[in-house]
């Protein structure tokens, strides 16, 4: 796991080793100033040396300034090399889900890579950056000043030994309290994060049924959630506060009683007092500094296996040896195909599907919701990988396809696809990068959306709101098509794509499409026969087995749901469009 995220630290190597440096070279001033101080008391104040005090002061000055300096520079390099580290963390995690197929991403929810995206990460900053700074300074500066007490007088310093023993004992057992709540809590990020994300970007639907309440309560409980673990940790942490000003007096008072006996009976000078007093403070700071260090590490600890998770995740999808990039022709087909989303699920949602699809024909898919339409065609342009059999594109197997070249060339409109924000030309390119302003237009007249883009104030340049909000629902739908065949595809698959667009206009479109591009096999899913109707031949699923495949009239004369579903469509109670239509 370390040496997942270490492999990030990359450009920020040389930072990362100047910081413990630095703050080395702040502690090691920091413990020679209290060793000037007793001097300038005892062989300057005490003995009345004024000489000896400017020396030794000035030499006091010199040390607190490079102390000075070598902790601003250990917190700047420190910063930088933990905001650096954050930053490539980012960027790979970001890279590496980029290359994720829809099964990694259906694992993780996608509320849960964006906490890992930024809280998990942030986490990492912070431990890191203490790390960086006070895996070094603690330990070093404890020792330093534990040398320098035992140096001045032995039976005083052991007055440290058992205080820091002690407190260590009790540190352990705090942190290692506090450090499962701060692991409890992460995950529950995760639920504050989903309900912010569902919200947000929902919110239209939120308002439309009056769930504002209900939502506003979910996140209510998911960030009280959080509230309730941070506050049940730090309840332990903050105990080590005043147990450190407790242990600190104590010393404090021990070491003053038995120092003043001993300088009275001349064993120990009022300078060296002195400095054990620092030296003490020093010693007890350095411990409270390391248990913060353990504290943030055993937070970070559960972000670090978060983040690695997502980063060491292998996309279950991966491109072939041999690539090959040209698909031949856009003919189709399916043998003996099994599919389920979850390798352990007990039904598969596809069962044995055997079909075969010329190039250049079009196919109409219909089947009640469930039916796995989606499914049956997210594995033609390899979305998700079969269970068993085989597909094939342009008489090759899927897998054999470089994954880019196969998804360029078989074209899918997703069923609840979306735009992003950005010009209509911007949403367009998504298409191809190249298209020229033509070739856009004309893609768009396919699609029947040159009208109304046209009739917008800003036409083509029109700017899309994030997902699409300012355009219709038809519209949207539309754009979305005009977006697929900018690809020129040789596939092209629309998953119920004009189910919110007129009658009229769905025909258009279907008009468009034979005329205008013959030889692209067209896959058509939909709810309304009018929309297969005229295809060469339509496919009938039922919970995920081919119940039929035919021209309309064959499926009319010999399927029965075809024709239950017909009839309804057309007779009484079936769909509004179709009755009053064009
Ligand atoms: N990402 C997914 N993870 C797990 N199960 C899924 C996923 N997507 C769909 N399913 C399941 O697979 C089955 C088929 O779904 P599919 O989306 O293919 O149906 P459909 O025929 O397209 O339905 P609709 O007409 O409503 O779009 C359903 O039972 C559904 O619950
Ligand atoms: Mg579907």
């Amino acid at each position: 796991m370390i040496r997942t995220i270490a492999k990030e630290i990359k450009e920020y190597k040389w930072a990362s080793i100047v910081t413990p440096l630095f703050m080395l070279l702040e502690v090691l001033m920091e413990t020679l100033i209290p060793y000037l101080m007793a001097s300038i008391i005892d062989k300057g104040v005490n003995a009345g040396d004024i000489g000896h005090i400017y020396r030794i002061g000035g030499l006091m000055i010199v040390a607190a300034a490079i102390g000075l300096l070598a902790g601003m520079a250990g917190g700047r390099f420190g910063a930088k090399a933990s905001a650096g580290l954050a930053k490539n963390l980012r960027e790979s995690m970001f890279g590496h889900i980029q290359t994720f197929s829809f099964a990694n991403i259906d694992k993780f929810s996608t509320a849960g890579l964006v906490t890992r995206l930024t809280t998990d990460i942030s986490n990492i900053q912070n431990a890191y950056q203490m790390v960086l700074r006070m895996m070094m300074r603690a330990p070093s500066s404890m020792i330093c000043a534990l040398i320098m007490a035992f140096a001045i007088n032995r039976r005083l310093a052991s007055i440290y030994l058992i205080a820091v023993v002690f407190l260590g004992i009790i540190l352990f057992f705090i942190i290692r309290h506090a450090t499962r709540y701060f692991q409890m809590a992460f995950p529950k990020y995760d639920e504050l994060n989903a309900s912010v994300q569902e919200n947000v970007s929902a919110i239209r639907v939120v308002k439309a049924y009056v769930r504002e309440e209900h939502e506003t309560s979910r996140f209510q409980k998911a960030s009280e959630n959080i509230y309730r673990i941070f506050v049940k940790a730090e309840h332990n942490v903050i105990v080590n506060a005043p147990l450190m000003q407790f242990t600190v007096y104590t010393c404090i008072i021990l070491i003053s009683w038995t120092g003043a006996k001993m300088i009275v009976s001349n064993e120990l000078t009022t300078g060296e007092l002195m400095s054990l007093l620092t030296y003490c403070m020093n010693i007890l700071m350095s411990l409270m500094m390391l248990s913060m260090v353990f504290v943030m590490i055993s937070m970070s600890t559960a972000s670090m296996e978060r983040v690695c998770e997502v980063l060491n995740e292998t996309s279950d999808l991966a491109n072939p040896v041999h690539p090959v990039h040209e698909v031949a022709d856009g003919s189709i087909s399916f043998s003996h195909v099994n599919f389920s989303y979850k390798k352990d699920s007990a039904e598969p949602v596809l069962k044995d599907i055997t079909l075969d699809i010329r190039s250049g024909e079009t196919v109409g898919i219909i089947g009640a919701t469930g039916s796995a339409k989606s499914s049956l065609v997210s594995l033609i342009s390899r979305l998700y990988d079969v269970t068993a059999g085989e597909v094939r594109v342009g008489g090759r197997n899927v897998k054999d396809y470089d994954m880019a070249s196969l998804r360029n060339q078989v074209s899918v409109v997703l069923q609840n696809n979306v735009l992003f924000s950005g010009s209509i030309y911007d949403n367009l390119r998504w298409g191809d990068p190249n298209a020229s302003d033509e070739e856009c237009q004309r893609a768009c007249r396919l699609a029947c959306a040159d009208d109304f883009i046209r009739s917008f104030p800003d036409g083509y340049n029109t700017h899309i709101e994030q997902g699409g909000n300012n355009v219709s629902g038809g519209q949207k739908q539309r754009l979305c098509i005009a977006r697929a065949l900018l690809k020129k595809p040789k596939i092209l698959i629309l998953d119920d794509s004009t189910s919110a667009v007129d009658t009229a206009t769905d025909a258009n479109i279907r008009r468009a499409f034979r005329n205008e591009i013959p030889n692209t096999t067209k896959l058509i899913i939909a709810q309304r026969i009018s929309s297969v109707q005229d295809a060469d031949r339509i496919l009938v699923l039922d919970e995920g087995r081919i119940n039929g495949f035919g021209t309309h009239e064959e499926l009319l004369a010999s399927n029965e749901i075809y024709r239950e579903v017909y009839e309804s469509q057309t007779k009484g109670g079936g769909d509004f469009d179709e009755r009053t239509g064009d």
